[in-house]
Parts: C-alpha cells; sequence; structure tokens
C-alpha cells in the first residue's frame, strides 16, 4: 500500500508517536512535505521539527486539517481533550488511528460526534527497529478497508493481529507492557552470568541473542514453547536444575499476574 500520497499527522509525537513517526519516515512509507506532528509544548516543537524535517506544531485542528490519515499518541487521558480540539474539522473521509492504551474506539467517535472511522492500534517500542507487535480493532464506523489501511501501516513496523476489541486492554497488558518485562528478564540473566564470572558485555550478548534465539523459533516453528523447553532439558542435566530454580522462584505464576494486574490497569487508565 502506497502512504507517500497521503497527508498523514500525528497528534502526540511523544514515545511512541516518536518512534512511529520516525520509522515511518525512515522508510519512506511517509513523505515529510506531507506529514504533521502535534506536541504540547512550542519548544519541543521546533526541536522536533529540525530534528524530522516535518512541519510540528501545538495547533491540533491545523495539523488534523487535510490529513487523509490522523494518528492519535497522546496519553490516555488527553484523548477527550484533543477530539475536543478537532472536533469541528474531522470528516468522514479521514481515518482516525489511536494507540492510546484504554480508550474505546467508541469513547473517541462520541468525541468528535460524528460517524467517523476509528481503528484502535496497540504498538509496542520495538517498533522502533521494525519488530514491534501490534494489535488493531475497529469501531462502529470503520470498514474493511479501513483495517486494512491501519495494518499495512503498521506492518512496516513489525507484526500486526487483528481483535476484538474486548481483548485490547489484555493485549495492552501482554505485547505492549511486554518490552518492560523482557528487558528486566534480560538483565537479570546478564546480572547472572556477571555472577557466574562473565564479562557484562558478554553475559548481556548471550542473554540478548539467547531471548531472541528462543522467540524466533516459537515464531518460525509454531511449535508450543513446553515442547522447546523439553528438547533443552536433558534428563538429569544443568537445565533441569535450572529449572527447578524457576519454578521455585515462582517464575510463571509472578509473570501471569504480571500481565493480569497490567492488564486491569489498563482497563482504568483513560478514566485516572
Ligand atoms: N510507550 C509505549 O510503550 C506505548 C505502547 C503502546 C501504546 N502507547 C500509547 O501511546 C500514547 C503515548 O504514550 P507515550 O509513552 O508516547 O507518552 P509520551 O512520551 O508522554 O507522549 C505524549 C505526547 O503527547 C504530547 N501531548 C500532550 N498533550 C498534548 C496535546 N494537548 N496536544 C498534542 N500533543 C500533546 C506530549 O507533548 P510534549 O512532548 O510537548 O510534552 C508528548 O509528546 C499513550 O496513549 C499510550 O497508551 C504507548
Amino acid at each position: 500500500m502506497d502512504f507517500s500520497g497521503k497527508r498523514v499527522a500525528v497528534l502526540g509525537a511523544g514515545k511512541m508517536g516518536g518512534i512511529l513517526l520516525k520509522s515511518l519516515l525512515e522508510k519512506k512509507l511517509l513523505s515529510p512535505a506531507l506529514t504533521v506532528a502535534t506536541v504540547q509544548h512550542a519548544e519541543r516543537a521546533a526541536a522536533l521539527q529540525e530534528k524530522l524535517g516535518i512541519n510540528v506544531s501545538t495547533d491540533n485542528a491545523a495539523a488534523v486539517k487535510n490529513a487523509s490519515i490522523v494518528l492519535v499518541c497522546v496519553k490516555p487521558q488527553v484523548v477527550q481533550e484533543v477530539m475536543g480540539q478537532i472536533r469541528s474539522v474531522v470528516s468522514q473521509d479521514q481515518l482516525i488511528i489511536s494507540v492510546a492504551a484504554s480508550v474505546p474506539t467508541d469513547h473517541i467517535e462520541k468525541a468528535l460526534g460524528r460517524e467517523v472511522p476509528v481503528i484502535r492500534a496497540m504498538p509496542n517500542t520495538p517498533c522502533a527497529l521494525g519488530r514491534g507487535m501490534t494489535a488493531l480493532c475497529k469501531g462502529k464506523h470503520a470498514n474493511a478497508a479501513h483495517v486494512e489501511t491501519a495494518c499495512a501501516l503498521f506492518n512496516t513496523v513489525g507484526k500486526t493481529v487483528v481483535v476484538d476489541e474486548k481483548h485490547m486492554d489484555a493485549v495492552t497488558g501482554l505485547s505492549a507492557s511486554g518490552p518492560a518485562y523482557i528487558y528486566i528478564i534480560l538483565e537479570s540473566l546478564a546480572e547472572a552470568g556477571v555472577k557466574v564470572g562473565l564479562p557484562r558485555d558478554i553475559a548481556t550478548l548471550l542473554a540478548a541473542q539467547t531471548t531472541l534465539g528462543a522467540a524466533s523459533v516459537v515464531l518460525e516453528t509454531g511449535d508450543h514453547p513446553a515442547l522447546l523447553k523439553d528438547a533443552v532439558t536433558t534428563p538429569a542435566g544443568c537445565t533441569i536444575d535450572g529449572i527447578l530454580e524457576l519454578e521455585e522462584g515462582k517464575l510463571r505464576v509472578t509473570l501471569i499476574k504480571a500481565v493480569v494486574k497490567a492488564a486491569q490497569r489498563a482497563k482504568e487508565l483513560a478514566y485516572s
């Protein structure tokens, strides 16, 4: 799908908005001349304009005028206010894509006050390297072509999956928050390497490449992780001793609880 002739507005070019903007511009999917962004602070707008070579302002309504696609990347608590600012200029020919956690599509539709197509997307930070994971769902007025457009956009920065909106908070707790959990696991594995005598840089490399390799095997073979784990675990070998420690330390339960808590928090974020 060719986006280079489309006008795209990114409202809230912070961490996630900035990652998406930078990646899509670098991949030449968006044309700098047709891409605009907004932030809250004027000095940040000026710095970002200089850095990205696109028009960046603090005026959401002006950014949305004439845009084909509007990416809403402000914090969940700010979405309502921003929708109020663009309400009078938004049209049914535009596609609104919101990455805000916790904010349902019907809240955005209501705030805009007309039958505008809305897609809710939940990406994660590895989108910065084209290895992201984005789940998407559609609002009441979005059709299959709108979903296809949004998927095409996020496919350029990783993988996409379309889910029912009822699953979006679960997605937030798993794949949007997930990189943070994995970084903690990686950091801990690297510390462990240091504890058993490895230089830190080598320990970090071993931990990160092992995580990447194991994840790639799951994705490419489609095999159940438990089966793959069994293949590493020689009877009376070393791995089973390590696994015993993981089970005693309740790693599984802890990870499950982390996702459950984050998903619960995602339900309330927009209203806090
Ligand atoms: N970070 C993640 O891993 C992640 C993953 C998935 C989804 N998300 C979603 O992405 C959204 C942004 O999160 P973030 O982590 O990127 O936060 P962030 O770094 O704080 O970015 C928010 C951006 O919004 C701007 N902003 C605030 N009020 C505004 C307004 N009225 N009009 C225009 N821009 C305004 C801020 O401007 P200034 O720069 O001037 O302050 C900032 O650039 C959230 O809804 C979050 O749920 C984040």
